[in-house]
């Protein structure tokens, strides 16, 4: 056992950390372009509500005067992040603030140099944020880039102040011209808001106190707009995600710690752990003192105890929000990075996902370079691999045509592909699996959110008492001896499209090249193993799942298996993607594109001619589906390309993932 981990062991205890007291804390960010007065801002709220440790507005007043330097309202806060600074325990700053009505937290605090990185890391989950505009200056850059991000977020609830009214005179016509032109940005990012505040915050006009100058303003201060917001509440009502952020041995007991994200679970719980798409049952909750929030851009950030409604047994229930330990009935093998959820809801296993990417780098992103992504608990190596749009993110302009690389400040719509298989959601559905840092060198160099990612049924294992056991010669070994890695190729398109001609004649090429091919063929198999299948949906269904199962035991012997299958719904490639990815070998999904009508004139069984004579029922095209896939990694047109040159773009693009 590691030093590190004794340590730990010692503190875990099953009682529950102190509940905090009183209404929720509300965790605020304020953003705005530099200058524009966030850190006076701040300052003066943190005095004006007399939330300053004791004697420190007196302390920095006197270094002022003793340097002979005007005091300002933004010396307070310098002299507070220079003391946080010292802690070396927290590199993300919080200062905490409070109003009759509740406490505060602000997260991210200006000045903090990091404060894009914090923003986009998720250590920065705001419930709230204030943008923060000069009067004198107007809309800038960056008013324009932190509106982008809190929208590309997900933070919807803010308020603008308006600051510096003072260098404006106080003019209600400067204020609304402000206001107009920047309801009119945010609107094109669908955010919207009916609290703007005319404020000064040097002279402290409309932040606790109503101001006298500015009597035209009759909407409320930022004291009393912050009060009008609303703390997140925990998303319990989500489906359960608990990220693994640790496994300890405990006396004779594994301990799997980690924070629930979303959602709830109980003792007597089934748990699927992804990636490995395990179950177990949960048999014990312990509660953990304190553990990292789950999207850890900046390690050992942000400590949240977690708040609990003290009335659910002790032990028995975890919720959204917690650190927890369970244990589990069956010793099965997880570790750091795994998701547990239930099965009915699990999330996304994928090799491949689309995202908006927020680039903030000097060195722009580039395709194919090897990055890390780290989303949740998870550190997976990556490419990107397709960059279909950039847009700017201050001017909102997209320039779909000048998609090779990623500049600062630039967010880019593209498709990353991962070395290892990758559990995340979508962004919509649950936010904290569905965002994520790309790292280069141990630096992020930029944030970005998932999007139109495909869930499938993983399906639940009937079999009890049965076990997985690891044989002794590993993957690695096994692609040194054959010189290449497993892989499966998946072919998919409609009938008469090409699928078994391509799969034939690149078994074939691979062959040459002294590799290990091998053609599953849809035909074939449905003359053996799927023998008892017909081409009902259900069918279908099963037909897919068993390929891909076995797909994945050839590919994990080693071979390249090549599949032909229809395979119609794009939920069943997706498992068969996952499920490949499980024996950690490649999975390329191939779409063997011909018009219908194309594929109908081949006809090389007769089978459309007796498909419209009505002779069979169900014929996918013509009165079944069949759903294009969304994001191949390769498209072979074959009405426009010859056998050979369809073989050489599938050998191109997949010899060098053997490797
Ligand atoms: S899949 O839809 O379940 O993936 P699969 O690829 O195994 O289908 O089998 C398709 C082959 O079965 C076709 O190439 C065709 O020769 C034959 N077939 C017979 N009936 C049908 C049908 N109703 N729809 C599609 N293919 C059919």
């Amino acid at each position: 056992m590691s030093k590190r981990q004794s340590s730990t062991v010692h503190s875990i205890s099953s009682v529950k950390p102190p509940a905090s007291s009183g209404e929720a804390t509300l965790r605020v960010v304020f953003v705005g372009h530099v200058d524009h007065g966030k850190s006076t801002l701040i300052g003066r709220i943190l005095s004006d509500t007399n939330s300053l440790p004791e004697g420190k507005l007196e302390q920095v007043q006197r270094a002022c005067a003793a340097e002979n330097m005007e005091f300002e309202f933004a010396f307070l806060l310098d002299a507070l992040l220079e003391e946080q600074e010292q802690n070396i325990t927290i590199d993300t700053t919080q200062i905490p603030f409070k109003t009759a009505k509740r406490n505060y937290m602000i997260i991210d605090a200006p000045g903090h140099k990091e404060f894009l990185k914090n923003m986009i890391t998720g250590a920065s989950s705001a419930d709230a944020a204030v943008l923060v505009i000069a009067a004198n200056e107007g809309v800038q850059e960056q008013s324009k880039r932190h509106a982008y991000l809190l929208s590309l977020l997900g933070v919807r609830q803010f308020c603008v102040v308006v600051n510096k009214m003072d260098l404006a005179d106080y003019s209600e016509a400067r204020f609304l011209e402000i206001e107009k032109k920047y309801r009119v940005f945010l609107k094109t990012l669908n955010l919207e808001t009916d609290v703007f505040i005319p404020a000064s915050a040097r002279f402290g006009e409309n932040i606790t106190a109503r101001s006298t100058k500015m009597k035209w303003h009759h909407g409320p201060t930022l004291a009393e707009a912050l009060d009008a917001m609303t703390p997140m509440a925990p998303p319990t009502d989500l489906p359960l995600r608990l990220c693994v952020q640790d496994v300890y041995k405990f006396d004779d007991r594994r301990i799997i710690a980690g924070r629930i994200e979303t959602g709830m679970l109980q003792v007597g719980d089934e748990l699927v752990f992804s990636p490995a798409n395990k179950t177990s049952i949960v048999q014990s909750i312990e509660y953990w003192p304190v553990i990292p929030s789950a999207v850890e851009g900046s390690r050992g950030a942000s400590f949240k105890v977690s708040q609990r409604d003290p009335s659910t047994p002790l032990g028995m229930t975890g919720v959204a929000g917690d650190s927890i330990g369970i244990t589990l009935h069956e010793q099965i093998f997880v570790e750091r990075g795994y998701v547990a959820s239930h099965s009915k809801d699990a999330p996304i296993e994928t090799n491949r996902f689309h995202a908006d990417l927020f680039w903030i780098a000097r060195q722009p992103a580039r395709l194919s370079h090897l990055y890390t992504v780290r989303l949740a608990t998870q550190e997976v190596k990556c490419q990107i691999v397709s960059l279909d749009e950039v847009m700017d993110s201050s001017s909102l302009e997209r320039n779909p045509t000048k998609a090779d690389q990623l500049a600062r400040n630039e967010v880019g719509r593209l498709t990353i592909q991962t070395r290892a298989p990758i559990v995340l959601d979508n962004h919509d559905r649950l936010p904290p699996l569905g965002r994520f840092v790309l790292v280069d060198d141990g630096v992020i160099c930029g944030g970005g959110i998932v999007y139109d990612g495909v869930y499938t049924d993983r399906g639940a294992i009937k079999s009890k008492n049965i076990f997985w056991s690891e044989g002794k010669i590993t993957a690695q070994a096994r692609g040194a001896q054959h010189g290449h890695r497993g892989a499966v190729v998946w072919l998919t398109g409609l009938s008469g499209s090409g699928k078994s001609t391509i799969a034939q004649a690149l078994e074939r090429e691979l062959f040459i090249r002294a590799m290990h091919p091998y053609v599953l063929d849809g035909d074939n198999i449905r003359h053996g193993l799927n023998s008892n299948l017909g081409f009902a949906p259900e069918d279908r269904v099963e037909n897919i799942r068993r390929v891909s199962e076995v797909a994945k035991l050839m590919a994990d012997a080693g071979n390249v298996v090549i599949t032909a299958f229809i395979s119609p719904y794009r939920a069943d490639r997706q498992r068969a993607r996952s499920i490949a990815m499980e024996g950690n070998a490649e999975f390329i999904e191939v779409f063997v594109d011909a018009p219908l009508e194309v594929c109908e004139e081949r006809d090389p069984k007769n089978l459309y001619k007796k498909a419209r004579a009505g002779e069979i029922r169900e014929f996918t095209g013509i009165d079944a589906p069949y759903e294009s896939p969304v994001d191949p990694e390769i498209v072979v047109q074959t009405n426009r390309l010859s056998v050979e040159e369809s073989v050489a773009s599938i050998l191109e693009r997949l010899l060098p993932r053997l490797k």
